[in-house]
């Protein structure tokens, strides 16, 4: 951040790569939602480097990203990420070629996952409403399952073998679960769930249980218990009040948020950050969902998960005030029904795009924003 000593306004660099399928899309739509609101708020202006990092990119230059990449996203304050994978591109290309080298060469170890049911949005699970379920995972974003080790040998014989190694190091589990337990901290219920696979992870799972039980004692005002993942996919559904932080290995995580988003309404609206705790390097923001080639190009991309994103970035960078404003305006236009075809409704991307410009602008919102509702 650099303040303009001229203006007195708080300047911060975004990196923006909205990759491939829907991502253009919807960041388009953030980066437009985020002009307005700094306009409106006039207290800070965001300065956008575009970056074109995509499978696009890689069929033609053989490379997702240049490769002083991660030099020009170290000059950023924040990384406004699309999606990447493209229907003919395999997807363990696409992903090691762009999103996780950046997660892991920035050290963006935890990666926060909130959700909860918005105004006029309907949960898929019956008698749950807004406010039933509000949670924040947690997802361990450096190591665990999808630490990139292992190989394949006797490549194309009978005896083919691949290994897949899943890597679990004390101190990236006791950071993982100290920064859950700190989350867990600040959220008012104070309650975290620790995700584990023990039973049957007898060596990485059972270090994980362990580091859980050592950092807990730190945390004395944090009530927490442990849950299998098959039986929180269980207690997810049937007992939604029952959570309220999780935290969970990089897989477990990654497809318990999936499931997460579906109860809330739709992948379309979930947001997530990819944090570097100690700020050494520029955290990295994106919609939880990918590329959805199935609506690419249609124009009916639900929008909302790159504006709670937006959101997200913001409340990181220190601009609270304008975080909630966005999220307000979101939910303003949620409750109103104006909705994409994946919550049920008829309108496009542009229409709820325009529909939150429009809430931001006329919003009458007291400037120090005193009076902004509760989020
Ligand atoms: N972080 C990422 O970049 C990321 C994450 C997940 C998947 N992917 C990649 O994206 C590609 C497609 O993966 P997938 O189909 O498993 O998952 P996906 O999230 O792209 O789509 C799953 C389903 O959700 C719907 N959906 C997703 N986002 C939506 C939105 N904003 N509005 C409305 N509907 C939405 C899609 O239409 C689709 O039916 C693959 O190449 C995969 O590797 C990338």
């Amino acid at each position: 951040m650099n303040a303009d000593t001229n203006t007195q306004l708080r300047r911060y660099r975004i990196a923006s790569v909205p990759g491939d399928g829907i991502g253009p899309e919807v960041i388009a739509a953030g980066l437009e939602v985020l002009e307005v609101l700094a306009a409106r708020n006039g207290t800070f202006v965001l300065d956008v480097d575009h970056y074109d990092w995509s499978s696009e990119r890689y069929r033609k230059t053989g490379a997702f990203m240049p490769d002083n990449a991660l030099s020009l996203l170290k000059e950023a304050d924040a990384i406004y990420f699309g999606a990447v994978g493209a229907p003919d591109v395999p997807d363990h290309i696409t992903l090691w070629g762009l999103r996780l080298p950046i997660c892991q060469r920035l050290d963006q170890y935890a990666n926060i996952r909130p959700t909860r049911i918005f105004p006029g949005v309907k949960s898929p699970l019956r008698g749950v409403e807004e406010g039933d379920l509000d949670w924040l995972i947690v997802r361990e974003n450096s190591e665990g399952e999808y630490s990139g080790h292992g190989g394949r040998a006797h490549v194309g014989l009978p005896e083919e073998v691949a290994t897949e190694t899943s890597i679990f190091t004390r101190s990236g589990v006791e950071r993982i679960m100290r920064f859950a337990f700190g989350e867990a901290r600040k959220r008012p219920r104070k309650l975290l769930t620790v995700v584990t696979k023990s039973n049957a992870q007898r060596h990485g799972l059972v270090l994980w249980d362990e580091i859980a039980a050592e950092v807990a004692k730190d945390f004395p005002d944090v009530t927490w218990d442990k849950e299998l993942v098959d039986a929180m996919t269980f207690r997810m559904v049937a007992k939604p009040k029952s959570i309220d932080t999780v935290v969970a290995t990089n897989l477990h995580a990654d497809i318990l948020s999936d499931l997460a988003a579906a109860l809330a309404g739709s992948l379309g609206i979930a947001p997530t950050g990819n944090i570097d705790p100690e700020r050494r390097f520029p955290s990295m923001f994106e919609p939880i969902h990918g590329s959805a080639f199935d609506i690419t190009g249609k124009g009916i991309a639900n929008p909302v998960g790159s504006f709670w994103t937006a959101s997200l970035m913001l409340e990181h960078l220190g601009e609270t005030v304008a975080a909630k404003i966005l999220i307000s305006a979101v939910e303003q236009v949620c409750a109103a029904g104006i909705l994409t075809p994946d919550l049920g409704g008829r309108a496009t991307t542009a229409d709820v795009t325009r529909a939150v410009c429009e809430a931001l602008r006329g919003s009458n919102f007291a400037p120090g924003g005193e009076n902004i509702p509760a989020v």
